[in-house]
């Protein structure tokens, strides 16, 4: 028996990939976290399994769900939104499956900030403008920040920022962010990346509140930085005619000369 944790992807059913198709359709139980993960997901389930929405339970309620099926020897599906590595909850559910003996895999999927960034058709890291991207969120009522990783310090990184879980605080954001990227910096909000009815808004620090309106919350990300509307950047070196590298050596002595 193996509990097999697979990231649902960011709404759109066939986000999905096809190794998490392959074990939904092969687990007799589907435990899944709430209204994020869709039923085109879930559709994949094998008739008749055991399908529990665990966004009502506790933790010890959802490994009593995996120890009852672990003692009847059926494998489980454990399905969480976008990719498994962020704000999953996936960290204390491995450990205690690790403390009772318990097998499980992971099985990574599409994150949200990945398919925001698909929405607006954007490359986060552009050469010279920004080569880093902080995934972070505000403080929560359950997840306090620790020290040091406040918004300002990432921002005086310059960094391009995809925050979650914050949208309610956009306010706040704003004006923790305006001193470091400018009140011209280009932001971008993503509610629901890739379903049906996904909204992009295109803005700035200095205009993107007042372009809100009530549909927009929960599931939003927002994007920062100055990659989002960038058009004066460098090419990359790595495709530039006279770049020597091991697939395309150039000049007298190539650094990866081609066998003889
Ligand atoms: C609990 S976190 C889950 C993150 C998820 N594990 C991931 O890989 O993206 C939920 C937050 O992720 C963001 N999010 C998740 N799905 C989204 C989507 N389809 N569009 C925009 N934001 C999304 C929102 O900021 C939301 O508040």
């Amino acid at each position: 028996m193996t509990v097999h944790f697979i990231g649902a992807g960011p709404g759109a059913a066939d986000l999905l990939t096809l190794r998490g198709r392959d074990l939904i359709a092969a687990s007799p139980v589907c435990l899944y976290a709430g209204s994020l993960v869709p039923e085109g997901v879930l559709a994949h389930c094998p008739p008749g399994a055991r399908i529990v929405n665990t966004a009502p339970l506790s933790l010890d309620e959802i490994i009593a769900e995996i120890q009852a099926a672990d003692a009847r020897g059926l494998d489980v599906a454990r399905l969480h939104s976008g990719d498994l590595s962020v704000w999953s909850a996936m960290g204390e559910q491995l450990r205690r499956l690790r403390a009772l003996g318990i097998a499980y895999d992971v099985t990574p999927g599409v994150p949200s900030f990945a398919a925001a960034a698909a929405a607006l058709g954007a490359e986060l890291t552009l050469p010279g403008v920004a080569q880093s991207l902080v995934l972070t969120r505000s403080p929560g009522r359950a997840s306090p920040m620790p020290p040091g990783e406040s918004l300002a310090a990432f921002a005086a990184t310059g960094a391009t920022l995809a925050i979650h879980l914050s949208i309610h605080v956009l306010g706040e954001l704003v004006a923790a962010l305006r001193p470091h990227y400018g009140a011209d910096c280009p932001v971008a909000v993503v509610w629901r990346a890739s379903w049906p009815d996904q909204r992009v808004l295109r803005a700035t620090l200095a205009t993107i509140e007042s372009m809100m309106d009530g549909q927009i919350e929960r599931t939003a990300l927002i994007l920062v930085g100055r990659v989002l509307e960038a058009e004066e950047f460098a090419e990359s070196r790595l495709y530039a005619p006279d770049y020597d590298r091991r697939y395309r050596p150039r000049g007298a002595s190539p650094r990866f000369p081609e066998p003889a």
